[in-house]
């Protein structure tokens, strides 16, 4: 059980910034009903800092007040049957006693005879990594092959974010000087030419890997080799382009004149499936791939002549790797093309400009964009469906949107009402965002598990037909989502289409410039939003907001992107934001501790609940507020056994009759908690944790219900813990380990690496030795 927060810490906050002063308080409706913002006097947490506050007439901490509508309440249930372990700082995996943890499918493990049986002196090569499992595990789900067998054999889809070239290229980077491909010197001011087998190779390690597994006799997992349903999808596969935008001027390029195929997936981070059997891969930190100007840093603007279009720059394509003045492209793939204005695209599309002919002003010297890579940057961002059962080429879904997309996870799924998808765009100050369907749930396009059938013209019928909105919150718990069409008007009735200077009605345009639509509705800038779960019973949504480092106490002014004042203005987008309810702090710890207000360092987690499937209305509230345990902002009161910052992924392992476990990722760079301990996963049932308490500013878990979080596993050194399901049978925990640092180096995930080791990303199968449900007490 975990011990209760020490109230003495809370003693220290005087001589500092006064809590109540650094955290922007969610107002309740009863409040806003009154007219609000005089009572700006609600307590923090429960009873627990109310003596640090300058309030002197704070309300009691239960008991609702007249007219006070209670936060969520959650039905009882089940219960978690393990003890939170502490946290742990090595090289190997740790799960509670009477768990095991097996290590599946490491970078490299072979699916076919075309690739070698992976050893640690390995020199991979491109068609080796075609053929064998990509680098750095990411989102991941699975797919059965008949109904009986769900929880025991099916494909494994698993996105591959991006590399680690020192582990790929099996390099010590102490010693490799200049071969980080990032920061090759410049040679009369370009760098120098990559390697094109080298570069393919690159490509191969990204994308998405599709691995039949069995659960074997002795009940350890497997793969089965050369099975006809492994496959690999890598940044160089040919990909067919949906929805809106397909076949329009925006995406038309040299590869593609018709607009309608681009090549590859990238950055595939986060995931989401669909009812009808298909995988969702979702392209995250693809603009960094690009090379586009000469930006020195994220503020500086480029040279303008090679931001050819403003969604580029909005969403700061090529601006995050520079180097000498220069921006580079992470890994400098177009560094391989060595006839960028003639050639194929394979690597020279990775710099657009680079195709393109221009004049002696740097202007290019003709609109048509099929002569070139101008439109290779609007190929990306999307989210991506695939049919696992298949090879069918995998498509973009574009009315999903383009954004750095996190992940996609469906909402409640019911006959007669649309398919709903919630969406973070991960970056700092940027939305979260909702698709509904046209078209209404038809259970007779249930996936058939194993069957071979066309999936993805069901995926056209449920995803290319629909509205794209993006959440406004409000401070009371209240919140709407905003349709991004091109008739959608802003608050001065004025229609997206003529605020971004498109064709009437052009829809595609609206898709293509998504943020910049949603910074003229109005949406509210978040803490970088990751993960989702949904509750399928209740629809209940969870969110992780992982941190914030650009949001400022409302004395600093804000500030737009790319030097912009103003995040209405095409191609600028928010930067430093203010605090609001939904997100509410802005409080340094670590060095800083209590000396300056600055931030959201730890990240926390909302939930949200749509009116109805498809409504237009929500009600928040805040779940959990990372920390340390001896934060000043340790606003759930947590303590050594469940301090956790900087939350990530997270699974909704539903259990039944409205009961479940939320399962919580990290990936952590907060000092506090990272000092205590390496990634984490952390296991809650939402029904233990009801809100008692009538602040409508305390957070569902806080000082007085924190023991319900309790850490389930921790990570080798320097990986992040993300991917994660459970099996229907709940007897097998996946979550995938990315970039560890010395790991593995044993089939067993818990045995600690002796020695140095070639790290390699990987699955892990959790697994309980009784045989019974991870994470409950039956
Ligand atoms: Fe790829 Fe935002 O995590
Ligand atoms: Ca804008
Ligand atoms: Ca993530």
């Amino acid at each position: 059980m975990s011990k209760p927060i020490q109230n003495d810490i809370i003693a220290n906050v005087s001589d500092n910034i006064p809590l109540s002063s650094v955290i922007e308080k969610r107002l309740s409706r009863r409040d806003v009903l009154q007219g609000g913002l005089q009572m700006a006097t609600v307590t923090l947490i429960g009873g627990g800092l109310i003596g640090c506050s300058d309030d002197s007439n704070s309300q009691p901490i239960s008991g609702n007040p007249p007219g006070e509508e209670p936060g969520p309440n959650f039905p009882q249930g089940i219960e978690l049957g393990f003890e939170s372990i502490p946290g742990s700082k090595t090289d190997g995996v740790v799960v509670p006693s009477g768990y095991t943890a097996q290590v599946l499918i490491p970078w490299g493990t072979p699916l076919n005879e075309n690739a070698p049986d992976w050893h640690s002196d390995i020199k991979m090569t491109s068609a080796y990594q075609l053929n064998s499992v990509g680098m750095h595990h990411d989102g991941m789900y699975f797919f059965p092959l008949s109904d009986a067998t769900t929880s025991k054999e099916f494909i494994l889809a698993v996105n591959h974010e991006y590399i680690d070239t020192d582990a790929l290229w099996n390099w010590d980077s102490s010693q490799h000087n200049g071969q980080d491909f990032d920061h090759d010197p410049l040679i009369g001011g370009f760098a120098i030419l990559r390697d094109s087998e080298q570069v393919r190779t690159e490509m191969n390690a990204h994308g998405i890997s599709l691995v039949h597994m069995r659960k074997n006799s002795l009940n350890s997992w497997e793969v089965v080799k050369n099975s006809n349903y492994n496959r690999r999808i890598t940044s160089s596969t040919p990909v067919r382009l949906s929805g809106p935008v397909a076949g329009t001027d925006y995406v038309k390029t040299r590869y593609s004149t018709d607009g309608t195929q681009t090549r590859g997936t990238n950055s595939n981070c986060g995931c989401g499936y669909t009812p009808w059997g298909t995988y969702l891969s979702c392209e995250e930190n693809w603009p960094d791939y690009f090379r586009m100007g000469a930006g020195e840093s994220r503020n500086a603007l480029l040279d303008d002549r090679e931001y050819l279009h403003q969604d580029d720059k909005r969403l700061l394509v090529g601006q995050n790797h520079n180097f000498q003045g220069h921006s580079r492209g992470k890994y400098r793939w177009y560094a391989a093309a060595t006839d960028p204005l003639n050639d194929d695209g394979e690597f020279s599309r990775w710099y657009p400009y680079s195709t393109i002919k221009t004049d002696a002003n740097g202007k290019p010297v003709s609109n048509d964009a099929t002569q070139d890579f101008r439109n290779e940057p609007r190929t990306f961002g999307y989210v991506v469906e695939v049919d696992p059962y298949s090879n069918t080429r995998v498509v973009k879904r574009t009315h999903l949107g383009r954004f750095r997309h996190e992940g996609c996870w469906p909402g409640k799924v019911v006959a007669g009402e649309p398919i709903v998808y919630y969406m973070g765009h991960d970056s700092l100050s940027e939305y979260l965002y909702r698709f509904v369907s046209a078209e209404r749930w038809n259970p007779a396009d249930a996936n058939r598990p194993g069957e071979v059938y066309d999936r993805l013209s069901i995926g056209s019928k449920y995803l290319d037909k629909g509205t794209l909105y993006v959440a406004k919150f409000s401070d009371d718990g209240s919140g709407q989502w905003l349709p991004l069409t091109p008739s959608s008007a802003n608050a001065n009735s004025q229609r997206l289409d003529d605020l971004l200077a498109l064709p009437k009605d052009d829809l595609a345009g609206i898709l293509i410039n998504t943020c910049d639509a949603a910074d003229f509705m109005g949406a509210t800038p978040m803490d970088r939003p990751e993960w989702a779960a949904v509750d399928p019973e209740s629809g209940r949504l969870y969110l992780a907001c992982t941190n914030n480092w650009r949001r400022r106490a409302k004395s600093e002014p804000e500030a737009g992107t790319n030097g912009g004042l103003d995040s209405t203005m095409p191609g600028i987008g928010p930067d430093i934001v203010h605090p609001d309810a939904v997100n509410p702090r802005y409080f340094s710890e670590g060095a800083n501790k209590g000396k300056t207000s600055e931030g959201n360092e730890a990240g926390h987690i909302i939930t949200l609940q749509d009116a109805a499937n498809g409504s237009t209305d929500f009600t928040w509230d805040i779940f959990a507020f990372g920390g340390g345990a001896n934060d000043l902002s340790n606003l759930s009161g947590l303590t050594e056994l469940n301090q956790f910052a900087q939350p990530d992924g997270l699974f909704y392992d539903d259990r039944g009759n409205g009961t479940g476990i939320l399962w919580i990722e990290t990936d952590n760079g907060y000092d506090p908690v990272e000092q205590y301990t390496n990634d984490q996963l952390l296991a809650v049932i939402p029904s233990a944790v009801s809100k008692v308490s009538t602040d409508a500013s305390a957070p569902i878990i806080n000082e007085s219900n924190q023991q319900a979080l309790r850490r389930f596993l921790v990570s080798p050194n320097g990986c992040e813990v993300t991917g994660i399901f459970l099996t229907p049978d709940k007897k097998s925990l996946f979550l995938n380990i990315q970039h560890p640092e010395n790991w593995p180096s044993s089939l067993d995930a818990t045995v600690t690496t002796q020695g140095n080791i070639r790290p390699r990303s990987a699955t892990v199968v959790v697994q309980r030795i009784d045989g019974g449900a991870i994470g409950s007490k039956s």
